[in-house]
């Protein structure tokens, strides 16, 4: 059987846990489609040292591997922002658009999580949520995790990045982020990690 799992939302509202968790939940396949964007831009700026050319971008997509999505420096401010430069291109979405559909219908179920995964790449999904928080909760978790990483950064900082991106993914032509009319909305500002995840299992236990 197929069975698809949309989730969308804005940087940092906990999309990645809470999708994780809900694929080890129902045993489904999970794919954070962010690294996609992530794997295409750093690659492409590290071919055009330091500039983004689309075309070398749109090849750059068209040729992704398993290994360019596996690296570890995908999770860094730079990568997030070049991500959505990139993601902003018609040409590098289309080229990453069949792989993510295929693993959207794939055999056992699978959840994808992204921006446009109700709206665009699976609008049949059988359950789609929309994850979000406020701006200061989601900063502030941002904050925490790139503390934890490592990085040396101020919370100004973080939330003035994920403001810079949120509005260039929502602003963009192709597949802007937008809820799905149909997607459930979930607001996790005041909600624990776990009871955002009880209330997707719910969601998605209605649909199974
Ligand atoms: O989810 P994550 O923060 O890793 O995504 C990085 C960037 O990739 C986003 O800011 C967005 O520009 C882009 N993206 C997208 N469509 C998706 C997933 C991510 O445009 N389905």
């Amino acid at each position: 059987m197929s069975f698809t799992v949309a989730i969308d939302g804005p940087a940092a509202a906990g999309k990645g846990t809470i999708s994780r968790a809900v694929a080890e939940h129902f045993g489904f396949a999970h794919l954070d489609t962010g690294l996609l964007y992530r794997a295409v831009g750093i690659r492409a700026l590290e071919i055009g040292r330091g500039i983004i050319d689309p075309a070398m971008a749109e090849k750059v997509a068209r040729e992704l591997t398993e290994a360019h999505i596996a690296r570890h420096d995908l999770r860094s401010a730079r990568a997030g922002q070049t991500a959505s430069k990139v993601a902003a291109l018609p040409a590098v979405r289309a080229a990453l658009l069949d792989f993510q559909r295929r693993f959207a219908r794939r055999e056992g179920g699978a959840v994808l999580d992204g921006r446009d995964i109700g709206t665009v790449i699976c609008p049949e999904a059988e359950v789609k949520l929309f994850v979000t928080a406020s701006d200061a909760v989601r900063a502030q978790r941002r904050y925490e995790e790139l503390q934890a990483a490592g990085a040396d950064t101020t919370l100004e900082a973080v939330a003035s990045e994920l403001r810079q991106r949120d509005l260039r993914d929502s602003a963009r032509d192709v597949a802007p982020m937008l809820r799905a009319e149909d997607a459930v909305l979930l607001d996790t500002s005041e909600l624990s990690i776990d009871a955002a995840v009880t209330q997707a299992v719910a969601e998605i236990t209605k649909k199974l």
